[in-house]
């Protein structure tokens, strides 16, 4: 018996759950606390623009190209950015590091709005698919 190493893998096994759960639950958790602590809503609102763009319509814009915008769009939340939604820049936000912007850019991508999420995006209506991959039940209504 080797106690010490399985209780090792049971360490290692316990980390990887958690760090695949992180994108998900974890993460947008510690951005929706991290947008108000920097107060990035002094400047931004969730479906109407103020004097920065609403987290809808930056989500909706680079919903598919997010993988490369995480980066993109954190830079810019620490450096500031301007010229890509109207005349006011965005100022540096000083008191944001790059862990913390990266966790801000990437909660900020999944504010699309509930009509516009990949989920409904992608499942081909009923009325696309052909007779023989609806549920049995379905195919006499069409
Ligand atoms: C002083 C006002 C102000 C504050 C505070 C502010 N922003 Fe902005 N933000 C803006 C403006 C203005 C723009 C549009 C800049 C442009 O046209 O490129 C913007 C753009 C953005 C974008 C989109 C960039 C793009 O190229 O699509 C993101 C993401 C963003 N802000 C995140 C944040 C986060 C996160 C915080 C908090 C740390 C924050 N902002 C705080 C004014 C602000």
């Amino acid at each position: 018996m080797h106690p010490q190493r399985s209780s090792r893998q049971g360490w290692l096994m316990l980390g990887l759950l958690l760090l695949m759960a992180l994108p998900s639950a974890e993460a947008q958790e510690r951005g929706a606390t991290l947008v108000e602590q920097k107060v990035c809503f002094g400047c931004h609102q969730m479906t109407s623009a103020s004097i920065g763009p609403p987290w809808q319509a930056i989500a909706v814009r680079h919903a598919a190209r997010k993988e490369v915008m995480v980066d993109v769009l954190a830079s810019r939340i620490m450096r500031g950015g301007g010229g890509n939604w109207g005349l006011v820049p965005m100022v540096p936000n000083q008191r944001v590091n790059e862990a913390e912007a990266k966790v801000l850019a990437a909660w900020v991508l999944e504010q699309l709005p509930a009509n516009q999420l990949p989920a409904a995006n992608q499942l081909p209506a009923a009325s696309q698919l052909p007779t023989s991959q609806l549920p049995t039940n379905q195919r006499n209504a069409q």
